[in-house]
């Protein structure tokens, strides 16, 4: 019963897409397990790119059962879009599963979104605007509605009715307009009738596929430095995309997980608002951001792009308890002449080389590099780690060392094919039951 859980290390936009959509050949299930359409995946399949933000990468593959989990916020707006876009491309949805314990993001979710980040002014999160805070909040204040309440009007009048009065009051204090019960009544019923078709158990489908010895993904969004638990408070999502996440928005036991592979980039990025030591503000930094494409797959957003950083990579792995790591966009560092590297920071006149959880001392981290020779030739076609550049081979071995663990793939361009292959390591098996 082999379930491999994919998580960001860093901040986000470490490229789970094209992993998940790497690996997706030889599984029978991918499933999203938190976030909603706050996340982007680009998947490039040959010529054509495909833009996901609810769907997981899977769907591309016709063998596969792609699941939106319990734990994801789901704008019904945006997934039939992204149904109709996908059927459009000629890909098959019919396997596209959406659990009925899935929380829904309303229209006054967004309006809530948008008119608090504008309220906080200077100190706004700098979130996607796309509701995803107050429908979390909602599911935990036990005021939210789920997909399966889409199937029944009285349901979602009672449920509406019954919320709708404090977020008009909300609105209306922050300067926006309201909604009425029967227009998101009308609204919401509509998107139940269409998706209904897609609405599951989520979690007896992933429990009978792991059951039937299917190999299952779980796949993050997000990454770890954005988890509502061990990110950066408050500049973080509301969700928990660490592997842990994957156990209580996906249906499994922590049992149930073979491998926890972490996706990180040659480098960090951050969107949004929120500490970042290793910040580049110079040309070294733009000239990554335009080689890396670094701007926000949902918002269009230019991404703030800084130096790989090593000390929340081994926090990171500490709270994933990562199996493998994998390695993407080496190729944007090439040609730069010195990489730097974080090593620890310097907090207060003092030497820190564990991730702090306070986040006012984070704000006053200086980092302190090592720094590593570049390389000036493309590795695009690169396709053994032995025939990397040996400066290169330098700064993944110093990556993985800080990492404690092995790196079994490294990514030299956007194309499924353009990925260096390490000896992959055998899964871990359980012992089944006595006879
Ligand atoms: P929210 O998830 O829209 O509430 O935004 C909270 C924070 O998470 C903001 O800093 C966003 O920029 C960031 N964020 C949310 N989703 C993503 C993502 O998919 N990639 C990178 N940053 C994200």
């Amino acid at each position: 019963m082999p379930a491999t859980v994919i998580v960001g290390l860093q901040w986000g936009d470490e490229g789970k897409g094209k992993t998940t959509d790497f690996l997706a050949e030889q599984v029978a299930m991918v499933v999203r397990y938190q976030g909603g359409d706050n996340a982007g995946h680009t998947v490039v399949a040959g010529t054509e790119t495909f833009k996901l933000q609810l769907c997981p990468s899977g769907v591309l593959y016709p063998h596969i059962t792609s699941v939106i989990g319990n734990g994801v916020v789901v704008n019904p707006a945006t997934l039939i879009a992204e149904l109709e876009m996908l059927a459009a491309r000629g890909i098959d949805v019919s396997k596209v599963r959406v659990s009925r314990s899935a929380h829904v993001i309303m229209p006054y979710h967004v309006a809530l979104d948008r008119a608090n980040e504008g309220r906080l002014g200077g100190a706004r999160v700098g979130t996607t605007g796309r509701g995803i805070g107050p429908t979390y909040g909602d599911r935990a204040w036990r005021l939210g509605l789920r997909m399966e309440d889409l199937l029944d009007r009285e349901v979602l009048r009672e449920r509406i009715a019954r919320a709708l009065p404090d977020k008009n009051l909300l609105l209306e204090a922050m300067g926006a307009p309201g909604f009425t019960v029967d227009e998101l009544v009308d609204q919401a019923a509509a998107w139940g009738e269409r998706l209904a078709q897609h609405f599951d158990d989520s979690t007896w489908l992933v429990q009978d596929a792991l059951r039937r010895g299917d190999h299952v993904l779980l796949e993050g969004a997000q990454g770890t430095l954005l988890d509502l638990d061990h990110g950066s408070y408050p500049f973080v999502t509301s969700s928990n995309p660490v592997a842990g996440g994957a156990c209580t928005g996906g249906g499994i036991g922590p049992l149930q997980v073979d491998e926890v592979i972490g996706v990180m980039k040659a480098y960090s990025t951050r969107v949004g608002s929120g500490p970042f030591p290793t910040e580049l503000f110079d040309d070294v930094g733009r000239g990554i951001a335009e080689r890396g494409h670094e701007f926000g797959t949902v918002t269009g957003r230019p991404r703030r792009v800084g130096w790989f950083d090593t000390v929340p990579l081994r926090y990171a792995v500490a709270v994933n308890s990562n199996s493998a790591i994998v390695l993407n966009k080496l190729d944007i560092l090439s040609g730069i002449k010195t990489i730097r590297l974080c090593v620890a920071y310097e907090i207060d006149g003092k030497r820190v080389e564990t991730w702090p959880s306070s986040g006012s001392a984070l704000s006053r981290a200086t980092p302190i590099y090592e720094d590593f020779e570049g390389w000036e030739q493309p590795i695009h076609d690169v396709r053994s780690l032995g025939d990397l550049p040996e400066a290169a081979r330098r700064y993944v071995a110093a990556l993985e060392e800080h990492a404690g663990v092995p790196i079994v793939f490294v990514s030299v361009g956007p194309e499924r094919t353009q990925t260096i292959e390490r000896a992959w390591r055998p899964m871990r098996h359980r012992p089944t039951m006595p006879a």
